[in-house]
């Protein structure tokens, strides 16, 4: 356990904006902060911060809450792992309740697999450093790449010592678990039950999750013995998704959202030189083809991707056709190319960081007249060959959502492959028009989404949502419960506790406001007024996500939507007293009219005169609190 004294050190650290802007691009707009959306694929952004409320909504998603809830959501960390995460942003030390090696086992299994993960990147960067071997065979051969004290030490690279448990035997000794160190890959197990080093005489590059925390390792061999596999990579686990994750990405966010450009090439090495170099806009997708999931991950980020591409043609070639899913996900594609038998690690490091800036300068092509070239190349003076490409080329171009972009490249391209323009463009139509058929047949049969994001404003609440009612309550008390109620006849007491005096006879149903409720009526007996803050910041999610929908509202968060969509809002503190009551009494309306109905539904299922007699009594009587209610709320609304 996170002790509650660092939970508010952390607290009064975070910045929003700030933790938020290192995943979203975020353009001020008047008090708030917009953005597209992480959690939706949108074009128009709908993601809102709040700095003055330390909060943000996505109104995409519907997601919202704090600068925690928000890694929550995000990195799927549990609520410690998003403390300790601001933590390490802010640099407070985390104080926790003794945690021993035996309630390491305690702790959620990913936490534990990162745990491990990170200690093994330790260990693996003190033996390069620290022993005999590592630096006599790591530590001079990354120098030997050239690579710097400073890149070693920032991307934290190591050195697997060359024996079956070295590792192995020291994270035993140490008290990790034989079950996450397996998990992990770090250790294979033997048929016999015992264990041995994954990695041995290998140099280790940790690859991080983009927020920062070690979750896998690429051990490259230093042999040159043909039957040694030249990489051994961590094996799939429950933190380490090939496919979600792009090397360095952690080291280059920052730069990337700063240039509005990631480079991607496709080695450990070529991001450590490109990124020595001073250019650190610069990713990996290790070796592997690109994912739809690492797409979106640089989208998040930037707009456009610019690949640099060894020399080696067959490679490329085979690339091409993956690139259109690039071009899908609305961003802009541009190539390099490097002179045969180079790559980025060995270009830049031929020519500098200048001479690399200018070969970047002078030969970025756009991917699309890129492909164009190297497939009529190829396809020489054949006209059947040359019809195939045109199509190949109109269905890329197809891909691109942007249509003012796409006719760019149709006009292009006509140039290109000597071709009508109208000729291509009516091709272009005509791929798009069954696209959009396909897309709308599938629409069709997918479920009509549900806008759960719709605010509860007053005049908006019907009997139709059970929960509104209880809702409304929550908004009022996060919005005025700590001010002094200023109407006659009451004095000297805040509208929070009054309403909940006043909901003392009231049972909430809908489980977020009762929870709400019941830990706003302790702390009122404990004599604290629970303010907007603390509610954003409660440790349960389920909790926050209803104090975050009720306070960030589209209405309250947007300052002109009133305007744009001419809303008229009675203002609703001219009446507080009506405000409040109102509510009150409305809820307690509605729990009546349940009762109410629950009394006639056993009516008329009982037959026993005498319990019919008691069920009406009863009837009867609660008509009676209905109808008072009603001519309360006549009086105190209808004024
Ligand atoms: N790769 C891999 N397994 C291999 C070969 C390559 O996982 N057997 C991945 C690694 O992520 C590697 C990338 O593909 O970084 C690119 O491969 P390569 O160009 O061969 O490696 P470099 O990183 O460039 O290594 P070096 O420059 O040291 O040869
Ligand atoms: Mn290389």
């Amino acid at each position: 356990m996170i002790l509650k004294s660092t939970i508010d050190r952390i607290m009064e650290a975070t910045d929003i904006v700030e933790v938020i802007g290192e995943f979203v691009q975020l353009k001020k707009r008047g008090a708030n902060y917009v953005g597209l959306s992480p959690f939706a694929n949108e074009r128009t952004p709908s993601f809102t911060v709040s700095p003055a409320k330390g909060i943000f909504k996505d109104f995409s998603s519907g997601k919202g809450g704090s600068a925690v809830t928000f890694l929550m959501e995000l990195e799927k960390f549990s609520y410690p792992e998003a403390l300790k995460w601001l933590a390490k942003k802010y640099g407070i030390e985390v104080e926790e309740t003794v945690e021993t090696i035996e309630n390491k086992e305690e702790e959620n299994r990913r936490e534990s697999l990162m745990i491990v993960t990170g200690y093994a990147a330790k260990f693996f960067h003190e033996s390069l450093l620290d022993t005999e071997e590592g630096r006599n065979i790591g530590l001079s051969y990354f120098k030997e790449r050239g690579f710097s004290n400073e890149t070693i030490k920032k991307f934290e690279l190591g050195y697997s010592p060359d024996q079956w448990e070295a590792f192995t035997g020291q994270a035993l000794k140490d008290g990790y678990q034989a079950q996450f160190l397996e998990e992990s890959g770090l250790s294979v197990k033997r048929d016999n039950g015992s264990m041995y080093d994954r990695y041995r005489g290998r140099v280790m590059f940790p690859i991080h999750s983009f927020t920062g925390r070690v979750i896998a390792f690429g051990g490259r061999t230093l042999k040159t013995d043909k039957n040694v596999p030249k990489y051994v990579n961590s094996p799939e686990s429950e933190i380490y998704h090939k496919s979600n994750v792009l090397y360095g990405l952690y080291f280059a966010k920052k730069a990337i959202r700063e240039e509005d450009n990631c480079y991607l090439v496709e080695g450990y090495a070529d991001v450590l030189s490109v990124h020595q170099a001073g250019i650190e806009n610069v990713v990996a997708s290790s070796g592997t083809s690109l994912t739809v999931e690492q797409i979106k991950l640089i989208s998040r980020f930037t707009k456009n991707i610019t690949i640099l591409y060894d020399g080696d043609a067959a490679g490329i070639k085979a690339s091409l056709r993956g690139l259109d899913m690039i071009l899908e996900e609305g961003l802009n594609v541009k190539v390099v190319l490097f002179p045969d038998g180079h790559d980025p690690d060995s270009y830049v490091r031929l020519v500098g960081t200048a001479g690399f800036k200018k070969h970047i300068a002078d030969n970025r092509k756009d991917f699309i007249l890129y492909k164009t070239e190297i497939l009529l190349k190829e396809a020489g003076n054949d006209p059947i060959r040359k019809a195939d490409v045109i199509r190949e080329i109109v269905e890329s171009i197809a891909k691109i959502p942007d249509s003012i972009k796409a006719s760019v490249f149709i006009k292009e391209c006509s140039y290109q492959l000597q071709i009508d323009e109208r000729a291509l463009l009516s091709e272009l139509n005509k791929m798009r028009t069954a696209k959009l058929k396909k897309d709308s047949q599938q629409q069709a049969s997918k479920p009509a989404p549900v806008d759960e994001v719709m605010p509860a404003e007053p005049e908006l609440i019907t009997e139709k949502d059970d929960a509104s009612q209880e809702k409304e309550i929550v908004r009022l008390l996060l919005l005025y419960g700590n001010k002094m109620i200023t109407w006659d006849g009451i004095a000297d007491t805040y509208i929070g506790p009054f309403m909940i005096a006043e909901l003392s006879d009231v049972e909430f149903e809908y489980p977020a406001a009762k929870k709400f409720a019941e830990i706003y009526r302790k702390e009122v007996e404990n004599g604290v007024l629970p303010d907007e803050q603390y509610f954003i910041h409660y440790p349960d999610k389920e909790v926050v996500d209803l104090a975050v929908n009720q306070i960030a509202t589209k209405y309250t968060l947007s300052e002109n939507w009133y305007e744009m969509h001419k809303i008229l809002v009675p203002d609703e503190q001219a009446n507080m007293k009506a405000t409040i009551l109102g509510a009150i009494f409305h809820l307690k309306k509605q729990k009546v009219g349940k009762i109410l109905e629950s009394l006639r539904k056993e009516l008329q299922t009982t037959s026993a005169e005498a319990d019919q007699e008691i069920l009406m009594t009863q009837y009867m009587h609660m008509k009676k609190v209905e109808k008072t209610i009603s001519d309360f709320l006549g009086s105190v609304i209808l004024k």
